[in-house]
């Protein structure tokens, strides 16, 4: 088989990678080692920019958003019981949209299926190779017959764990990391909402976070050891944490329910420059992981793919290498100043194994001033909403 890109990937960078393109006539196909129903049974975090939500849009995919999305123009910040709400279309004019990143990629999934364009789920043992040439491959063994694909660019979008970062010389990678000492829990239930925004809140026994899904639908978390078992964590036990880490007005008006969903995550900052290697891009966390804290994720991997789309969109249709040349520099400028506002938000907002009074002082004095200050509290406004792509 020859196609024009070949994706390796169909979570949300591959799958918008893919519709991008697709739309302007290049030819795509995705390989995705996993199958369809365990990549759409993924919970993952569902705050969308701005910038996302018009990417989408521009996609032709944002119809079911619009209507079932929460659109938030605030959150909430609690320190040790003290709340404070940030208004973000006061403070700057920009608001966010609350759509869980499932649901984002269901509806990529529909389109493409819509569309005709190929993903082969349940490929194994996928290799990239060749990408230092002009002709680069995609190889792969699906009910146990191996494929190879020729095609003109590879874009791997396999996540942290997939073979396309792996398969890049150490030579040519830099890799920056910092692991965090604690991990979330997180909880989804059927149940209303606690409030109507989202609360971040810091308290001496450690992060939580008030998150939801839909009007009926809440997304709890809870910071944890990050070598915690989820085992030991009953439905009762992770609502008493909850509750105990919340005002006491919010605390209060908590309704619990059984979980549907548990599970921990660790939380990690990670980096790997470049994002380009030949005729190899990558893109979405093959490239990058972000804490959860600043819930930018999704965000920065749909910011990838558009500056690569515009790329590859100019290599095609102009001829012209200079977007897919810049690929990597203007996608690393704004993934650094995400990583940044992630580690800020994090490094606020936990309990610090071992920090000292003078640390957790400074903690509180960062609270103080983003209440104090509307300049202070712009920033955060601004980043949370989304930097400029
Ligand atoms: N071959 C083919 N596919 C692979 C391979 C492989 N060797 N390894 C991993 N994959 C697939 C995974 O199964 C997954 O479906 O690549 C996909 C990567 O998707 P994501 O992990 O969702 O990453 P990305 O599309 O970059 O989306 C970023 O996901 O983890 C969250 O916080 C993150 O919200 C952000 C978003
Ligand atoms: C979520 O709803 O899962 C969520 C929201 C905001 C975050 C992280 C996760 O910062």
């Amino acid at each position: 088989m020859r196609v024009q890109v070949a994706i390796i990937g169909a979570g949300p960078a591959g799958l918008l990678l893919g519709r991008l393109l697709q739309n302007r006539g290049i030819e795509t196909v995705i390989v995705e080692r996993r199958s369809r129903a365990y990549v759409l049974g993924r919970i993952r975090a569902g705050v969308l920019e701005q910038g996302t939500v018009d990417l989408l849009d521009e996609a032709g995919v944002g119809q079911r958003m619009h209507a079932e999305g929460l659109v938030h123009r605030g959150v909430e910040f609690s320190f040790d019981g003290d709340r404070h709400r940030f208004d973000f279309e006061d403070l700057i004019g920009r608001r966010v949209m609350v759509y869980g990143q499932t649901e984002v990629t269901h509806d990529l999934m529909a389109a493409r299926d819509a569309s005709g364009a190929l993903t082969i789920y349940e490929a194994d043992h996928v290799s990239v190779d060749d990408f230092d040439s002009a002709n680069p491959r995609v190889r792969y063994v699906k009910d146990g017959v191996a494929h190879e694909i020729a095609c003109d660019f590879i874009a791997g979008c396999d996540g942290y764990h997939g073979v396309s970062r792996a398969s890049v010389s150490p030579d040519s990678l830099r890799t920056f990391e910092r692991v965090y000492p604690f991990g979330w829990l997180g909880v989804l239930s059927e149940t209303p909402p606690v409030a109507d925004e989202l609360i971040y809140a810091h308290h001496e026994r450690g992060f939580a976070l008030c998150s939801m899904r839909s009007p009926t639908r809440s997304r709890y978390y809870v910071q944890c050891a990050s070598d915690e078992d989820v085992a030991r964590w009953t439905d009762d036990r992770f609502w008493d944490e909850l509750r105990s880490r919340l005002d006491p007005e919010t605390a209060e008006q908590l309704v619990t329910g059984p979980s549907l969903e548990k599970s921990i995550a660790p939380l990690r900052s990670f980096v790997a420059e470049p994002m380009r290697f030949g005729r190899l891009f990558l893109a979405g966390d093959a490239a990058h992981i972000v804490p959860p804290t600043g819930a930018k994720g999704l965000n920065l991997a749909a910011s990838d793919v558009r500056y690569l789309a515009e790329g590859l969109i100019e290599f095609y249709g102009e001829g012209s290498e200079a977007g897919v040349n810049a690929y990597s520099s203007r996608a690393l400028a704004r993934v650094w100043k995400a990583e940044r506002f992630s580690w800020w938000m994090t490094s606020i907002l936990h309990t610090l194994p071992n920090t000292d009074s003078f640390g957790r002082r400074i903690q509180r004095s960062e609270f103080d001033y983003l209440v104090g200050s509307r300049a202070a509290a712009q920033s955060l406004a601004e980043n949370y909403t989304g930097l400029p792509v």
